[in-house]
C-alpha cells in the first residue's frame, strides 16, 4: 500500500515538473542555458542573466537589462518615407522604445546574443529571426512603440476598426485554456500593452513564455501570446484589436 502511494506520488510530482517546464522559459527558443559559451565562472548555465542584471542595468532598454543594447538612433520604422497604407493613423516613432529595444539588441543581428558579462561574443542571428536584417530596418514590421489608445481614440471620435483597449476582452482559443481565464488582466489593456499603454513588441510574443496559450510549444515556436483557433477561425491575436 505504502510503495503504491508512493508511486502515485511520483507520478503525480512529474506531470506537475512538466507542466511547470511548459510554462516557463526553460525548454524556450530563449533557454541558453545549455550553450557552450554559457560558462561564466560567477554564473555557470545561467537563464536569466543573458538578459537581466540585478545591478549596473542599462537605463534605456529592457527591465534591469544586462545584455549589450543597441542604440536608439538611426532607425527605419514602418510607414517611414513610404505610403504602404491609406488609412494608416499613427506617426512613426524615432526608434523603436521601451522593451522593444531590448528585443533588437538580439533580434537586429548585429550584436551578439551571448553580448553579457565576461563572456565573449561568438553567437549571432543570422538567419529570418533576425526581423530587422541588421541594419535596423523595421519597415516590413508590423507598427510598434506608440501608445495604442491615444491612437485608437473614445468616444465618437474613436477609430471604428481598431477595438478599445479597456474594455475589450481578448480573444481565447479556449475558455477552459490554462491562462485564459477572462477577467481585467486579460482585456487589451492589461494583457497585450504594457505598463505605459504603448504596442511593443511584448504585445504579441512573450518572451519568457509564461503566459498566453497552451499551444505555445506545441503548435508555436514564435512565442505568439494567443495562438489556436476558437470555433475554427484563427487569427485570434490580430483579432483582439483590429475589428476587421
Ligand atoms: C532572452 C532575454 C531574456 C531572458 C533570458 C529573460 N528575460 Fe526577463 N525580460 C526580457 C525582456 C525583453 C523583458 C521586457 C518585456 C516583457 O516584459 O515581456 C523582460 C521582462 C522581465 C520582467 C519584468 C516584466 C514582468 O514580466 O514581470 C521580469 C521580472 C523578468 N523579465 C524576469 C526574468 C527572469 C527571472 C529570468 C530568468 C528566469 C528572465 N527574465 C529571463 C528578456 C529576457
Ligand atoms: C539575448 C538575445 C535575445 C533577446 C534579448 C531576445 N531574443 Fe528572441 N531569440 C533569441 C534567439 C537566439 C532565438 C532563436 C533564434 C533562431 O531561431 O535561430 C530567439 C527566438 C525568438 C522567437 C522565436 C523565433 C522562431 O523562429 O520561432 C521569437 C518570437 C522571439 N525570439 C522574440 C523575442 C522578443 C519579442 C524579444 C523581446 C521581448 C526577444 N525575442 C528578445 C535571442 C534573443
Ligand atoms: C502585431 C503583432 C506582432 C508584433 C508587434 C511583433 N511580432 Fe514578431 N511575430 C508575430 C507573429 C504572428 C509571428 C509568427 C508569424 C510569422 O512568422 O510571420 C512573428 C514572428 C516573429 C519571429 C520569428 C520570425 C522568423 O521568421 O523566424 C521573431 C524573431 C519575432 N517575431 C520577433 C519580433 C520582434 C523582435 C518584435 C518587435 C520589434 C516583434 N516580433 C513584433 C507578431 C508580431
Ligand atoms: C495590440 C493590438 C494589435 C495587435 C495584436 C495587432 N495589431 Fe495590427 N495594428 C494595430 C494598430 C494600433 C495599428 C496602427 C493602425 C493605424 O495607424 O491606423 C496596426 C497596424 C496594422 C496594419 C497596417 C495598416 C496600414 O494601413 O498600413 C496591418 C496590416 C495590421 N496592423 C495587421 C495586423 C495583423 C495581421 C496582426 C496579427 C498578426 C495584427 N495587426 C495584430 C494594433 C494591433
Amino acid at each position: 500500500m505504502k510503495t503504491l502511494n508512493l508511486l502515485t506520488l511520483t507520478v503525480v510530482a512529474g506531470s506537475l515538473l512538466t507542466l511547470t517546464a511548459q510554462a516557463g522559459i526553460l525548454g524556450s527558443p530563449h533557454d541558453f542555458h545549455s550553450r557552450s559559451w554559457n560558462n561564466d565562472p560567477s554564473d555557470p548555465a545561467t537563464v536569466c542573466s543573458v538578459c537581466h542584471t540585478p545591478h549596473h542595468a542599462d537605463t534605456v532598454s529592457g527591465p534591469l537589462w544586462g545584455h549589450t543594447p543597441i542604440s536608439a538612433s538611426g532607425w527605419q520604422m514602418y510607414a517611414n518615407g513610404v505610403s504602404p497604407g491609406a488609412n494608416i493613423k499613427y506617426t512613426p516613432a524615432a526608434a523603436p522604445t521601451g522593451s522593444s529595444l531590448a528585443c533588437l539588441s538580439c533580434h537586429d543581428g548585429s550584436i551578439a546574443v551571448n553580448a553579457y558579462g565576461s563572456v565573449a561574443s561568438s553567437e549571432y542571428i543570422t538567419n529570418g529571426a533576425a526581423i530587422s536584417e541588421g541594419s535596423k530596418n523595421l519597415t516590413h514590421s508590423h507598427p510598434i512603440s506608440f501608445n495604442y489608445q491615444a491612437l485608437v481614440g473614445t468616444g465618437p471620435t474613436q477609430d471604428k476598426w481598431l477595438n478599445d483597449s479597456v474594455n475589450t476582452l481578448v480573444l481565447t482559443p479556449d475558455a477552459n485554456s490554462p491562462g485564459f481565464i477572462a477577467g481585467n488582466d486579460m482585456h487589451i489593456k492589461g494583457f497585450l500593452l504594457d505598463q505605459q499603454g504603448n504596442l511593443e513588441c511584448s504585445s504579441c510574443h512573450d518572451v519568457h513564455n509564461q503566459e498566453g496559450s497552451p499551444y505555445n510549444i506545441v503548435n508555436n515556436p514564435h512565442l505568439v501570446k494567443i495562438n489556436g483557433t476558437a470555433g475554427g477561425v484563427g487569427s485570434l491575436l490580430c483579432r483582439s484589436c483590429h475589428n476587421k
